[in-house]
């Protein structure tokens, strides 16, 4: 075991939603080499089960834990079955996200309400179901996926997007403060434009090179460091900082 991943427990167990793909999946490659045991959730099982199969054949120890995190029955299961598979959660990872591009004269409710469940809701509904394996454990990391949208607006999604990830912003603070005389870090990722699918489903590649060309270091990010800053987040070495919200965006945004 990487001795900067948690000194709590000689086998860390990392659960991390919407693994099946983008900086998720890359999330599950880091800290497995890290040397924690994960647990891969993606509302998609086939996806879940892909990653697992990578892990499996890098030799680490993983399984897939498919479910719907703005169902509370789906994210109680999916706990439960880390627990029951691995013993212990040490650390959640708030990765699944959605967006689309609706302007707010055409977002329906319907969309808001989804966009608003899977970036946020799915946030509040996982993070309260680890809580009680943290608490028991005396140690906990939880890192949330916000965004540059949730400090500034979103270059691509939609307001429902943007008011979810500020919202992010938020919930992490105040779950910060209630849990820190647990030994419990609550945090936020805001990456700014990063290469996976989510980008590539939504601008083409002439707007994605006109974007990567404004930004001070002009490209796209990569998922393995936002994966890089997400694993610094969950070790030892920032046990420290709790609360914050760290920006990977190659300068796009510098508040
Ligand atoms: N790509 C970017 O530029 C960027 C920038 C800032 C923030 N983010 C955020 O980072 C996170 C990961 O983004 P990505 O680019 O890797 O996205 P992605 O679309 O490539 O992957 C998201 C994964 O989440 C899963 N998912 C969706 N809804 C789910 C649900 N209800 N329950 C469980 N899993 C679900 C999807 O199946 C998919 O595997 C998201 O929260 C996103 O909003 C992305």
């Amino acid at each position: 075991m990487n001795t900067q991943l948690s000194q709590a427990t000689k086998n860390p167990v990392a659960i991390i939603t919407g693994a099946g793909q983008g900086m998720g999946k890359s999330v599950a490659h880091t800290l497995a080499q890290q040397g924690l045991q994960i647990a891969v959730n993606d509302i998609h099982f086939d996806a879940a089960n892909a990653t697992v199969a990578e892990l499996h054949a890098s030799n680490f120890n993983a399984i897939a834990v498919a479910g719907d995190v703005t169902n509370k029955t789906d994210v109680q299961n999916m706990m439960q079955q880390t627990i029951d598979y691995f013993g212990a959660i040490h650390i959640l990872i708030n990765n699944a996200g959605i967006l689309y591009p609706s302007k707010v004269i055409d977002i329906s409710e319907e969309e808001w309400d989804r966009v608003i469940d899977v970036n946020l809701k799915g946030t509040f509904l996982c993070s309260q179901a680890v809580l009680p394996a943290m608490q028991q454990n005396s140690w906990g990391r939880i890192v949330n996926f916000s965004s540059t949208a949730g400090k500034n607006i979103s270059t691509v999604g939609g307001a429902h997007y943007t008011a979810a990830k500020a919202g992010i912003l938020g919930f992490t603070r105040h779950l910060a403060k209630e849990v820190a005389q647990h030994n419990i870090t609550v945090n936020s990722v805001c990456p700014g434009l990063i290469d996976t699918d989510m980008v590539r489903n939504t601008i083409d590649p002439g707007h994605q090179k006109a974007y990567a060309n404004s930004f001070p270091i002009s490209r796209l990010g990569k998922p393995e460091e936002v994966a890089d800053l997400v694993a610094f987040l969950c070790s030892d070495k920032a046990a420290y900082i709790t609360g914050a919200s760290l920006d990977i965006n190659g300068g796009d945004l510098m508040i």
